[in-house]
């Protein structure tokens, strides 16, 4: 008798929360949900330890406080990084979060949040390389990039190199330890995450940096409306030392000074 009152009480108790998931469904209820698209593939901004099921990283934790800022649940999904803003234009994503470079001709089809991380480029090579010791060196070369980014964008303007556009940073390096190209350019800090902490051997950074970056959210183009909350939820965890927090769980250190985005190298503050 007791049991059957127990496992009454489970089963409306189970059908209360079908319906309320049911609920989660319907649009009305989805405007409570963020969602976020991003490239699970570049440690330390989003990735996806062995033993945890959810996706980590500084952009990971930022976008998780933004959201709670702004009092959305968020759901993030994974996107290879070609798709991230035709994700958005087809509004399958509301934002996407994926250490992306603001760039005017992204601009174009995209809106962006004030820039949240300064970043930059860089070239990685075998250890035991002697002829590439700069961005120069790279002519008539053979690189490998990760598809869709500014990477990739920068190694075509390099005169008679051959461009390999992988899937993940982490397809390029092996490509280069492979002996399948001579030379891979990707996002500085992601380099040193793979190089020091990423279990990435036979491999070296070159201290030169090509381009100073900064990364930004993006959002569909008339999206105005979001672009302005996810701004004013940014300022605010900046203001409340949330973003410092983040910022030293996963770099460590504290962060530089706001430099206006994407301005020449020689101006850069390193
Ligand atoms: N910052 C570069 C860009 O925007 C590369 C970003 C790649 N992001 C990623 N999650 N794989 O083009």
């Amino acid at each position: 008798m007791k049991l059957n009152k127990i496992f009454g009480a489970l089963s409306i108790f189970t059908i209360a929360a079908i319906g309320l998931t049911g609920c989660g469904e319907d649009p009305q209820a989805n405007s409570n949900t963020l969602k976020v698209g991003s490239t699970i593939d570049f440690a330390p901004f989003e990735f996806q330890d062995e033993k945890q099921t959810d996706y980590q990283g500084f952009d990971m934790d930022l976008i998780r406080a933004i959201g709670k800022e702004m009092g959305k649940e968020v759901q993030i999904s994974n996107i290879g990084f070609d798709g991230l803003i035709p994700a958005l234009q087809a509004k399958n994503i509301d934002v996407v979060i994926s250490g992306m470079t603001i760039t005017d001709e992204r601009k174009e089809n995209v809106l962006f949040s004030d820039p949240y991380y300064q970043s930059g480029l860089q070239i990685v090579v075998r250890s035991d390389e002697t002829s590439i010791n700069s961005f120069e060196d790279l002519k008539g070369k053979s690189l490998a990039v990760q598809i869709g980014t500014s990477s990739s964008n920068e190694a075509k303007k390099i005169e008679n190199a051959t461009v390999k556009e992988l899937n993940t940073p982490a397809d390029c390096f092996i490509e280069l330890q492979n002996k399948g190209a001579d030379a891979v350019i990707n996002d500085r800090p992601v380099n040193d995450y793979a190089i020091k902490e990423g279990g990435i051997t036979g491999l070296k950074a070159l201290p030169e940096r090509l381009t100073a970056e900064d990364y930004g959210i993006a959002m569909a183009k008339d999206n105005v409306e979001l672009q302005k909350q996810v701004n004013d939820a940014l300022k605010k965890i900046r203001d409340n030392g949330e973003y410092d927090k983040i910022f030293e769980k996963w770099f460590g250190g504290q962060v530089p000074q706001a430099q206006p985005e994407s301005q020449p190298e020689s101006q850069a503050q390193q």
